[in-house]
C-alpha cells in the first residue's frame, strides 16, 4: 500500500510566527511521512500587503488541507473595522473545539504530577461579537450566547477525549449560580450527556473555584470542559503551572478543518532575532500528528521535547543558551535518536 501524502497548510503570520513555524515544519519533514506544504497569508502583514488580515485564498488553502499549522498574529489596537483573524478563522470554519493540553515537564518552571486538558468551546459565548453601546456611550452591552447545539458537541468531545486518553473524569466548569440561563443551559446539557459515558465521571465546578483549585491542587484535573471565555482564562492559568506560554500548544478543531497553534502571540519585540522558543509550535505540530491519526509519531515528538527540556537543550526563556534554530535542531536530533 502506498504511503498517504498529508497536505498541510502553513500560516506563519506576524512577528515570531515565521521563525517558530519553520522549526515545526522542519520537524515534520524529519519524520517518516510524506508531506505537501502550502503557505498562506494571515495577520497584520497580510492586511498591509493585501488589504485583508484573512484573505479568501487563505481560507481556501485551509479548507483544501488535511490540517493547518498557524504561527501568530499581531492585532493592532484602535484600527477601526479590523477583526482578529484567528477569531474569524475559528468562526468561519466552525472550529468549535479548542483543545489545550498541559503536562508536567522536568524543569524548574513546571510543577510535577500535572496531566490535564482544557477543552474550550470556541465559537460562541461572549465571543459572539454581538456588542452595542447605549446611553450616549455610557452603557455598553455584550451578549453572552450559549446554544444547546454548541454545548452538546463540545461536551461530547470532552467525554470522547477523556476516553481516548484513558482518563476517568470530566470537570464541567460554569457559573450557573449567577448566569442561570446561559451557564445554566451549558450545565443542563452536560448533565444530559454524562450518563452516556458511564466509564467517565462528571464533576461540576464553578469557574472561580476551578481557578483556585488549579493553583491549589492541579493534579486533581483530567479533562476540563467549559465555555469560551472561561476556557480562554483557565487555559492560560493552567499553562503557567507547567512552563508557561513558551511550551503551551493548542488545536482548533472542527468537523472539516483543524488549525493547530502555539498559544503564545507574535511577540513583536523578539521577532527577527532567532530567540523565540519553538517548543509551543513543535508541540502543536505533535497535536497535528495525533489529528492525522499518527499518534505514535505525536508521542515521539512529545518524548523528544521532554528530553530536550530535561537536558536543558532549550532557548533562553527556559534557562538554556540555544537560539530558535538550535532548539528546533535539538528536538530533531532527539527524534532521530528515538526513531
Ligand atoms: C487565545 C487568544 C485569543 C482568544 C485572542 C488573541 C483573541 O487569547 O487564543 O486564547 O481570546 O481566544
Ligand atoms: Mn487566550
Amino acid at each position: 500500500m502506498s504511503q498517504p501524502v498529508y497536505r498541510v497548510c502553513l500560516l506563519p503570520g506576524d512577528g515570531i510566527g515565521g521563525e517558530v513555524i519553520s522549526q515545526a515544519q522542519r520537524l515534520l519533514q524529519a519524520l517518516p511521512l510524506q508531506w505537501e506544504f502550502e503557505s498562506g497569508e494571515i495577520g497584520f502583514g497580510a492586511y498591509q500587503r493585501l488589504g485583508s488580515p484573512l484573505p479568501e485564498a487563505t481560507l481556501a488553502a485551509i479548507r483544501r488541507a488535511d490540517a493547518t499549522l498557524f504561527g501568530a498574529v499581531t492585532t493592532p489596537p484602535n484600527l477601526a473595522g479590523y477583526a482578529s483573524p484567528i477569531l474569524r478563522l475559528r468562526q468561519t470554519l466552525d472550529l468549535y473545539a479548542n483543545i489545550r493540553p498541559c503536562r508536567s515537564f522536568q524543569h524548574p518552571s513546571s510543577r510535577q504530577g500535572i496531566n490535564l486538558v482544557v477543552v474550550r468551546e470556541n465559537t460562541e459565548d461572549l465571543y459572539s461579537g454581538v456588542e452595542r453601546v447605549e446611553d450616549n456611550g455610557n452603557r455598553a452591552i455584550s451578549e453572552m450566547i450559549i446554544t444547546r447545539r454548541a454545548s452538546e458537541r463540545i461536551i461530547r468531545q470532552a467525554f470522547e477525549l477523556a476516553r481516548q486518553l484513558g482518563f476517568n473524569k470530566v470537570t464541567v466548569v460554569h457559573k450557573a449560580n449567577v448566569l442561570r440561563e446561559t451557564c445554566g443551559l451549558f450545565r443542563k446539557v452536560a448533565l444530559e450527556i454524562a450518563p452516556n459515558y458511564p466509564d467517565v465521571a462528571m464533576q461540576e465546578m464553578l469557574v472561580d473555584t476551578c481557578a483556585m483549585e488549579l493553583v491549589r491542587q492541579p493534579e486533581q484535573f483530567q479533562v476540563i470542559v467549559t465555555t469560551n471565555l472561561f476556557g480562554d482564562i483557565l487555559s492560560d492559568e493552567a499553562s503557567m503551572l507547567v512552563g508557561g506560554l513558551g511550551v503551551a500548544c493548542s488545536g482548533n478543531i472542527g468537523k472539516n478543518s483543524a488549525v493547530f497553534e502555539p498559544v503564545h502571540g507574535s511577540a513583536p519585540n523578539l521577532a527577527g532575532q532567532n530567540k523565540a522558543n519553538p517548543i509551543a509550535a513543535i508541540l502543536s505540530a505533535a497535536m497535528l500528528l495525533d489529528y492525522l491519526e499518527q499518534k505514535p509519531l505525536g508521542d515521539l515528538v512529545r518524548q523528544a521535547v521532554e528530553a530536550c527540556i530535561a537536558h536543558n537543550q532549550v532557548t533562553q526563556d527556559l534557562g538554556g543558551i540555544l537560539n530558535t534554530t538550535e532548539a528546533g535542531e535539538a528536538v530533531i536530533s532527539e527524534i532521530r535518536r528515538l526513531l
